[in-house]
């Protein structure tokens, strides 16, 4: 990492390839954000360190600070990082600096700053992690408790991100439900506070914890967009507050409703990571950014090199009917049109006939698979395939063994009812003996079968958090020990089948986080398999998330707008945008479709790598128009494929047309549909026509660098 520090003025500039991130010791001790922005050369470039806004006694009396880590203490009214409870019940928290040092990592450096409370043994190590080549930062806090008595947390923060003092902003956020996840918002920022979070749980749809930021006037090629994103699973809070001195801060971590964390002495508490970058390139270049450093630095490797395998996954298919005979006969449907995976989803185990049993006993339905999963898997095998199974580990129905046999393993409260919802309890992670539990059911059964891929689903959100057999001072403690529970779980996992990829879900795109993604290999964005709701999805989904890691299955036409068929190129095209799945019946397909949807796959192993590793072009947003158009280049530039997706047609109107990007100015390129090469900048500048003309017509037009 490049880090330039001035002794003398206590200063640091973190210097990434294109953004310079500066902090600062006053002269009391406080430390300040001083930069966060285009790149700066010296680290006298920054401002006066002692510089603040003096205004009223109403104020604190030192100044308004951009403080990096702001305590609740003092006259500080503004979001904190750090509310803490001393032993003494002193609720006021003090921090000034005490050291730094660099951290040597295999991937990059880390600067290490040590904040102490200037009375009581109480220290927070400040973590910065720059990625230069990507010009994103990762900052994580450990708060450690160095005294003999507990110290009780009640917010502990990640940090807090500042803009430049600035008389307009904008946030945009993503929101939405099930079926209709990570939908793009876009507000202006007045004075006071807005909270995106979710007090569910689990990171959730209504909103996702990612944010972007921008002085109102950026678009996808231009203006500056600081940005970041939580990587947490559990219950979160991203505040942007907007003070009366036109300062913009934006805090995020834990969420604080219901928490509270019992730091007994000699021990610490580490909040998640907050990954944050700038760019002076619009959303595009900010979601490039983003998407290259998750692809290299957070995705699980070494799978996360490889390409995503096409898969087939049965719950579109047969649900909760699934058996030997139904599954082989998807099977060999679906390794003769060039699926590489075969994922059995929910049915397969306990009395799990519907959704109102069997969760939580995860072994083979003896009647459904009298011998087992053996003679799937080898079928599967048999046909080219590897094998994948559904599970969702955190989950129990009541009418279950495992709930009969531990009834006191769910989250509940006495005197209060267990909600049930789709007939489903919260296993207690935090417990030792149900996280054994899991991890032993799950262990033994890719221990014992060929399995190459886990699909790991949530599906609700958490209601009477209470564990009262557990200390009194931990009981809100439940929502980060789930969470922590959880990664370890499948960190273990991970390390003893290290070949198994794993993928996110949580009743579509409620677990979309780059907490979870440090740990799966790809996520599932959304049960709606809709190809035309799924381009609004995917394009609020890739603002902040790669390709790669985005599960788009291919559905039965009409499958769930009744009245909306659409043809199978079309269909592709909209999943072929991320990681390809096939999600249809597909012994109901025609041999036509079938042989159609041959081809697909097949197109899409060719252009896979420049989708799931390349640079993303949102060309036209669905949101804009009636057609949406998303680009895929290569690192070198040398290959580029773009999909065209048309919608209702205006009579009279003509074709939209679209202006590539990313292209060599100089470079010839051969073009499908287009005779002649042509050079990137006509591509680029004059642009081509789509030639769309009908409702649901579609397009993949490839773009090849002329070999010399
Ligand atoms: C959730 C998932 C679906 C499917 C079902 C199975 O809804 O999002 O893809 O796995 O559970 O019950």
């Amino acid at each position: 990492m490049a880090l330039l520090f001035d002794k003398q003025t206590s200063r640091w500039l973190l210097q990434g390839k294109n953004v310079s991130y500066g902090l600062g010791v006053d002269q009391n001790g406080t430390l300040k954000h001083l930069y966060f922005g285009s790149k700066l050369p010296f680290v006298s470039d920054l401002p006066d360190v002692n510089t603040a806004i003096h205004h009223s006694s109403f104020e604190p009396s030192g100044g308004i600070l951009q403080q990096e880590y702001p305590a609740w203490g003092g006259m500080y009214y503004y979001e904190p990082c750090l509310k803490a409870t001393f032993s003494d019940q002193v609720r006021d928290t003090r921090l000034v600096y005490k050291e730094h040092r660099i951290n040597e990592g295999a991937q990059s450096d880390e600067l290490v700053i040590v904040l102490k409370d200037t009375h009581y043994p109480l220290l927070v190590h400040l973590h910065y992690r720059l990625f230069p080549e990507h010009d994103i930062i990762e900052r994580h806090a450990v708060i450690e408790n160095i005294g003999q008595d507990a110290i009780t947390l009640e917010q502990a923060l990640s940090g807090t991100w500042h803009a430049p003092r600035g008389d307009r902003y904008r946030l945009t956020h993503l929101a939405g439900k099930w079926i209709e996840e990570t939908q793009i918002y876009q507000d202006e920022i007045t004075p006071g506070k807005k909270t995106i979070e979710s007090k569910r749980g689990n990171t959730g749809v209504q909103a996702n914890p990612w944010f972007a930021i921008d002085r109102g006037t950026a678009d996808e090629d231009q203006g500056e967009i600081w940005f970041g994103a939580l990587g947490w699973s559990g219950n979160w809070k991203i505040t942007v507050e907007y003070n009366p001195f036109k300062l913009l801060q934006v805090s995020g971590g834990v969420h604080d409703f219901d928490f509270s964390w019992h730091l007994e002495g000699g021990k610490s508490f580490q909040t998640p990571v907050f990954s944050g970058g700038y760019t002076r390139g619009g959303f595009g270049q900010a979601s490039r950014n983003f998407h290259q450093y998750q692809r290299e630095h957070v995705l699980p490797k070494p799978i996360a090199d490889g390409v995503r395998p096409v898969l087939y996954n049965s719950w579109e298919a047969t649900y909760f009917d699934v058996n030997e005979q139904g599954q082989t006969a998807l099977a060999e449907k679906a390794a003769a049109i060039g699926v590489e995976l075969f994922v059995i989803d929910d049915g397969w185990f306990g009395e799990r006939h519907h959704d109102r049993a069997g969760l939580g006993d995860w072994t083979v339905n003896p009647e459904k698979f009298p011998n087992g999963l053996k003679p799937l898997i080898d079928k599967v095998e048999s046909l080219g395939m590897k094998f994948g199974i559904w599970v969702e580990p955190e989950m129990v129905n009541p009418d279950s063994e495992l709930y009969r046999n531990h009834p006191d393993w769910v989250y509940h409260f006495p005197n209060r009812p267990r909600t049930e919802s789709r007939n489903q309890l919260v296993l207690n992670v935090g417990k030792p003996e149900v996280q054994a539990f899991m991890f032993e059911s799950l262990d033994k059964l890719l221990s014992e079968n060929s399995i190459y891929f886990v699909k790991w689903d949530m599906n609700r959100s958490f209601s009477e958090p209470g564990w009262l057999d557990a200390p009194k001072e931990i009981q809100k403690e439940i929502w980060v020990r789930h969470a922590q529970g959880l990664y370890d779980i499948i960190a273990r996992l991970r390390e003893k089948h290290p070949h198994v990829a794993f993928e996110a879900c949580s009743g579509g795109g409620a677990r979309i986080d780059l907490g979870i993604m440090r740990l799966t290999d790809e996520v599932w964005t959304s049960d709606n398999t809709d190809p035309y709701d799924r381009l609004y999805i995917q394009e609020g989904y890739s603002l902040a998330y790669n390709a790669q890691a985005m599960m788009c299955w291919v559905a039965d036409s009409a499958k769930w707008v009744k009245n909306r068929p659409t043809p199978v190129a079309y269909r592709f095209h909209s999943s072929m945008m991320g990681s390809l799945g096939i999600g249809g019946n597909l012994t109901q397909w025609s041999e036509e479709d079938l042989e159609e949807s041959r081809h697909w796959i097949a197109e899409y192993k060719l252009i896979r790598h420049i989708v799931q590793k390349g640079n993303q072009y949102r060309l036209l947003s669905p949101r804009a128009g009636n057609t949406t158009a998303v680009q895929y280049v290569s690192h070198d530039q040398t290959e580029s494929v773009l999909f065209a997706l048309k919608y209702p047609q205006k009579f009279g109107n003509p074709s939209p047309k679209v202006y590539l990007r990313g292209l060599k100015e100089d470079a010839l390129y051969n073009v499908t549909d287009i005779e002649e090469p042509v050079s990137g900048s006509a591509l680029m500048f004059r642009g081509i026509d789509l030639n769309l003309y009908d409702d649901n017509a579609s397009k993949m037009i490839k773009i090849n660098e002329v070999k010399a």
